[in-house]
């Protein structure tokens, strides 16, 4: 009688074959979107343009607790500029967040009253675009832009004033003295108003780019590698944090979110001073853990974040491939290959965009 083969040889082969075919065959590349497959999955999923025109961008981003106007608007242009808002006038606003170089100041920590460096070695972030984010601040403490605008002008390592000190400045000044009355119902200048009037300004620091015309339907606006990149960043998860029309800025996450075992080991084993003494896949200089210390930031705004290195809450990751890998493993926990990363970056490319003159 001839000899069958055994059952479970034919399962153990079976299933070694699929293993070895795991490992052989290429790795199975991602959902191919069309065009139009690609602009409707990131419509679909909370990511839109920035608003043309300055009626649509008050439907965007309006405050009913302080409703923007053409001269509100102006008046907190005004202020920003001003280096009156610091104690020795040598500081503003631009200062640290420059409109023509990302909204930031490309240091890895920021620097303000008498050359003092921020002491949690905190990088500044982009004012633009910053409106459209949920919560303001690294660790989002800040509910909006005219809440925000009060700490700088307070810290002392920043612009080192108070509010009264403010309030007496401004009020010596028949210009702002004569533009505020005709704005704000109190008789002199008050802090709250000056908090008021800037963030009505930045309310308008919204910039439009590639990414946006792709989104209004322009196919061409965005190039294959990014349309690959894009493709990615939906897929495989990175939106399900950085999303909404600022690319981010929606909510306060975890980082690192996923801890691995082999960077354990190699502390035991290899030790790495930057690695050891810090939570972070980079070193964590300045001790900044974020919200009440349990390592939760708000997340970043990705629009015109190539502009914007050094990277992370302390400007610790100089290079934008080097910040998506680690995205890509301690987020996703799917470690981007080379190619991947730099599809990834050429969709970041996109988000750059022009202020829109609202
Ligand atoms: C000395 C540099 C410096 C100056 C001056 C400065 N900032 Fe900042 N700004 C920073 C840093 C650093 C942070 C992050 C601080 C944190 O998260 O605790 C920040 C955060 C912000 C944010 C939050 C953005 C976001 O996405 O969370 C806004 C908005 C902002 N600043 C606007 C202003 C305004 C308005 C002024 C003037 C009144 C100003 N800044 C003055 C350095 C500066
Ligand atoms: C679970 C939420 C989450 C996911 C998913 C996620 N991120 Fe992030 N991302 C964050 C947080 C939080 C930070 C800020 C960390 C810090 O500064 O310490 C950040 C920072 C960044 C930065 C640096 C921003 C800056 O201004 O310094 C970039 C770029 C970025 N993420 C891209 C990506 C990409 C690409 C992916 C997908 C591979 C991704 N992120 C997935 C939460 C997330």
């Amino acid at each position: 009688m001839k000899k069958l083969i055994h059952p479970v040889t034919i399962t153990f082969l079976v299933v070694t074959l699929i293993i070895t075919l795991q490992f052989l065959l290429p790795k199975r590349s991602i959902e191919k979107f069309s065009d139009e497959d690609l602009r409707e999955a990131a419509l679909s999923r909370d990511m839109s343009p920035v608003p043309k025109n300055h009626e649509a961008l008050l439907k965007v981003i309006d405050n009913p607790e302080n409703p923007m106007s053409r001269e509100k608007i102006a008046l907190g242009k005004e202020l920003f500029f001003d280096t009156r808002l610091s104690r020795d006038q040598s500081i503003s606003c631009a200062s640290c967040h420059n409109l023509k170089e990302g909204g930031d100041d490309n240091l890895p920590t920021a620097i303000g009253f008498h050359g003092q460096a921020n002491p949690f070695h905190l990088n500044s972030p982009t004012v633009l675009n910053a409106a459209l984010a949920k919560a303001q601040f690294w660790d989002g403490r800040a509910k909006d832009v005219e809440e925000q605008a009060g700490g700088p002008v307070q810290a002392p390592f920043e612009m080192n004033m108070t509010p009264r000190e403010v309030e007496e400045r401004l009020n010596k000044d028949s210009n702002y003295i004569t533009k505020f009355k005709a704005l704000f119902p109190e008789e002199k200048i008050t802090f709250e108003n000056v908090r008021k009037a800037i963030g009505a300004y930045e309310r308008t620091l919204l910039t439009r780019g590639s990414y946006d015309r792709f989104l209004e339907g322009d196919n061409s606006a965005i190039s294959a590698a990014a349309k690959r990149g894009m493709t990615l960043f939906i897929v495989k998860g990175c939106k399900g944090c950085h999303t909404g029309m600022s690319v981010g800025g929606q909510s306060i996450q975890k980082f690192p979110l996923r801890n691995y075992f082999s960077d354990f080991v190699g502390m035991i084993f290899e030790p790495d001073l930057r690695i050891k003494e810090s939570p972070f896949p980079f070193i964590n200089q300045g001790g900044f853990l974020g919200r009440d210390n349990t390592l939760k930031f708000r997340v970043p705004i990705l629009r015109n974040i190539t502009k914007t290195a050094p990277y992370f809450h302390n400007g610790s990751v100089e290079k934008l491939e080097e910040v998506v890998r680690i995205m890509s493993k301690y987020q996703i926990g799917n470690e981007f290959t080379p190619e991947q990363i730099d599809d990834v970056v050429a969709f970041l490319k996109t988000l750059e965009g022009e202020l829109v003159a609202y």
